[in-house]
């Protein structure tokens, strides 16, 4: 299988970014071909400051490699990089109603928090989808937040192979019963149910938007102030607690192996104030993520280790994306 996916490089990757999508990459890379990027183009959308800008970026390359996404495996690079990924964006965007970029969540979402939109808001699905569709991926393992964006990209990648793959059928999109195969592979969506949203300290989705993250590189005491401060209600010490808590469904996807049977029952039966629980998280997090979080220093000291790695990696997603750019020039009549 190809495996593709990325994560944008607007804020720090917080542990629902982790458990929902980079946990999954690192899992992937046994027995696939995967291909991990850092969305740096996409988070121009709301980063305006150039040097805060590499900042960002450099520090999800620093995060990736540092959870475990091993280059020797993976094709890790930069979006901006390729520079395939816009002119694909420019055909592909042809063929794209406007009527669904009008009902994507993230453009609705944002507006609704009282972002003006631009184009680069609106059009930020396309873009998604080219990153998929360039590499002719399989599999794009990502949180439940951004299922839509897979199915537009299948939506429009046919829409584009209909205009112009003559007698294309969508029926069998491989072209493996004897209709010709599609331009563009149609790509399915991966995401991990149990996993699929991670709340945050107010027990709202967990996201940089809300600023309710437990950032996994982040700073320790802050990490602390955080995990003390997440809401829970006035249930007295020995009375049994609500599962319905971002405490607890923070323990049940922190605790080691075997560990949270025992805290639920714990839970359940009282006796134990949220202040123990709340420490307990602390240590999930320390265990969790400190190795991690070393590593991390360890490469920060390594600019150029990591540059390099990046470098590469673009020249090999390159060497994906020349066929199917190459493909898609021709049957449009570029
Ligand atoms: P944010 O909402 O903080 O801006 P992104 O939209 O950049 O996060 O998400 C990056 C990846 O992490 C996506 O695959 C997304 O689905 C996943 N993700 C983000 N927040 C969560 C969450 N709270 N729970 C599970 N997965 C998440
Ligand atoms: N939009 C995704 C997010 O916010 C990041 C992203 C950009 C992505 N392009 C992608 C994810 C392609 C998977 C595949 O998390």
């Amino acid at each position: 299988m190809r495996i593709l996916s990325g994560v944008q490089s607007s804020g720090n990757l917080h542990i629902g970014n982790y458990y929902g999508a980079v946990r999954q990459f690192v899992l992937l890379q046994e027995g696939n071909e995967c291909l991990y990027f850092i969305a740096n183009l996409h988070a121009l959308t709301t980063v305006r400051d150039n040097t805060l800008m590499r900042q960002l970026t450099r520090d999800v390359a620093l995060a990736y490699l540092a959870l475990g996404v091993d280059p020797a495996r993976s094709t890790l690079f930069q979006q901006s990089d390729v520079p395939e990924i816009t002119e694909l964006y420019w055909i592909l965007g042809t063929v794209v109603p406007l009527s669904n970029l009008e009902r994507a969540h993230s453009y609705k979402d944002k507006v609704a928090q009282g972002v003006s939109p631009d184009f680069g808001l609106f059009a930020y699905p396309v873009l998604m989808a080219v990153d998929i569709l360039l590499y002719g991926a399989d599999r794009v393992p990502v949180g439940k937040d951004q299922v839509q964006h897979i199915e537009f990209a299948r939506d429009w990648a046919t829409k584009l192979n209909i205009t112009y793959v003559k007698g294309y059928d969508p029926k069998d999109p491989l072209g493996k019963h004897g209709s010709p195969a599609g331009l563009l592979k149609l790509p399915e969506v991966l995401v991990q149910a149990e996993v699929a949203t991670i709340p945050g300290t107010d027990g709202k989705k967990m996201s940089k938007s809300y600023n309710n993250t437990l950032d996994v590189f982040g700073d320790e005491k802050d990490i602390k102030k955080r995990i003390m401060g997440i809401k829970t209600d006035s249930t007295p010490v020995d009375a049994p607690k609500p599962t319905d808590n971002p405490l607890y469904a923070l323990l049940k996807v922190m605790a080691p192996p075997g560990e949270f049977d025992a805290v639920a029952a714990g839970w359940i039966a009282g006796g134990k104030g949220y202040g123990d629980y709340k420490k307990l998280l602390l240590e999930y997090f320390h265990q969790s993520f400190g190795p991690a979080r070393l590593r991390y220093q360890e490469l920060a000291r390594e600019p150029r280790e990591v540059d390099q790695i990046l470098k590469q990696g673009a020249l090999k997603a390159r060497e994906y994306a020349q066929p199917v750019i190459q493909a898609v020039r021709r049957a449009v009549g570029l």
